[in-house]
């Protein structure tokens, strides 16, 4: 008899699909394309429809650890190897704003060389996996109905422009959690607050994924010695006031001017589903009973992190989309089914209006220096 493991196997019936889901999907599709209309009026370039502002685009490697245990050779993980990344860090507005206003920030990572099919269609043939991560564990509106409700607030007030003026009557006063009122922040979350240090954050897929033969979430979290002092550790005033808007950008190009950094990527599994659900990206994975695992390390060298071109190349060449993924880690649970269509729709029009093919790399000598 083989030994059995505390893991959820993977399976279909795993996901179930909520009522009304393809027609509340839907509304939130169009009221994002609606915003993200308004705001290519805005700039006259066409963004993202969320995590639009870029802080640092960073070229480095992912090294898959030797001798996992069954429960982690998984998927990408299978086999021990080193590939080529691209990670674009990022605030979640679908706007820019200044960087001392309260967000979530998120790290997007795109794996080069990854062999076999992959999920989305239309980018089967391509050798890049994609992984988004945000620095909280949970997705605080983690259902397609309450995610709704908040795209709808958020369609308001871009409408009127009170959201935007309320964010500059804020900002000029210093406050710090305006987005909080809109859920766009999370203002119990210190890591989100204005202070911290981009590279001192630790990084969470949010809600579920396939992971091979069993369910998991992700995080990546600072390991060498120098990303994990800056944990929590507040920028120094005299640097967010010289520059409210773009400190972040700047903490993190000096940073990477003369230093090398480790972060270790970690799969948590899940063992039991009515306390782990796929359903609801709001519900926190007890790490008592299911501890993130380690499976792999990210390592970058010292470079330039914001070049004119690296930048223009992240923001407006690249997509990172979860759905772009060997389909071993395919998102699971309604708020991310949800975000096929999102994503899809969003970099489709972001490349469209500002006249750009959408290509993914073969190479990582494509990302500029
Ligand atoms: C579940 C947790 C989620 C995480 C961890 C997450 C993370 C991210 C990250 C890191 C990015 C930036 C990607 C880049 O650098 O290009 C991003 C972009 C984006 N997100 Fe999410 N997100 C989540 C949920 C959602 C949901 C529920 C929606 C909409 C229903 C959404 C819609 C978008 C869109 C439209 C973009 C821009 C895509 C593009 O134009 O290329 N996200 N997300």
């Amino acid at each position: 008899m083989t030994q059995s493991t505390p893991y959820i196997r993977y399976s279909d019936s795993i996901e179930v699909m909520q009522p009304d889901e393809q027609e509340i999907s839907q509304k939130i599709v169009d009221s994002m394309a609606r915003v993200n209309r308004l705001m290519y009026e805005k700039y006259r370039h066409a963004i993202r429809d969320a995590h639009a502002k870029s802080h640092a685009v960073l070229k480095g490697q992912l090294q898959v650890y030797e001798n996992l245990p069954e429960h982690l050779a998984q998927g990408l993980f299978a086999v021990p190897n080193t590939y080529p990344v691209i990670v674009r860090f990022s605030t979640a507005q679908g706007t820019i704003m200044p960087d001392k206003m309260s967000a979530f920030r998120g790290m997007a990572i795109k794996i080069i060389g990854v062999e076999g099919e992959k999920l989305l269609p239309e980018l089967c043939d391509a050798v890049t996996q994609d992984f988004l991560l945000v620095n909280y564990p949970v997705i605080p509106t983690g259902t397609i109905r309450e995610y709704l409700k908040l795209q709808e607030n958020l369609e308001k007030q871009a409408d009127s422009g009170e959201l935007f003026q309320q964010i500059a009557q804020k900002a000029a006063a210093g406050v710090q959690n305006v987005l909080a009122a809109v859920g766009l922040a999370d203002d119990t979350n210190e890591l989100s607050a204005p202070g911290p240090h981009l590279l001192g954050d630790t990084y969470f897929s949010m809600a579920a994924l396939r992971f091979g033969d069993y369910v998991a979430k992700i995080s990546v979290k600072p390991l060498s010695e120098n990303v994990r002092e800056l944990s929590g550790k507040k920028i120094d005033k005299e640097i967010i006031d010289a520059d409210g808007n773009a400190f972040l950008t700047k903490v993190t190009a000096d940073f990477f001017q003369s230093n090398t950094a480790e972060y270790e990527m970690s799969a948590q599994l899940c063992t039991d589903l009515s306390i782990m659900p796929v359903e609801d990206g709001s519900v926190q994975w007890p790490e008592d009973i299911s501890p993130y695992q380690p499976v792999a390390k990210l390592s970058f060298l010292p470079q330039q992190t914001f070049s004119p071109e690296r930048r223009v190349y992240a923001d407006d060449t690249l997509s990172f989309n979860p759905f772009h993924c060997l389909p071993a880690h395919r998102p699971l649970g309604n708020i991310m089914r949800v975000r096929k269509l999102a994503y899809e729709t969003s970099s489709r029009y972001r490349h469209h209006m500002n006249a750009l093919a959408r290509i993914e790399p073969k190479s990582i000598n494509e990302l500029p220096d």
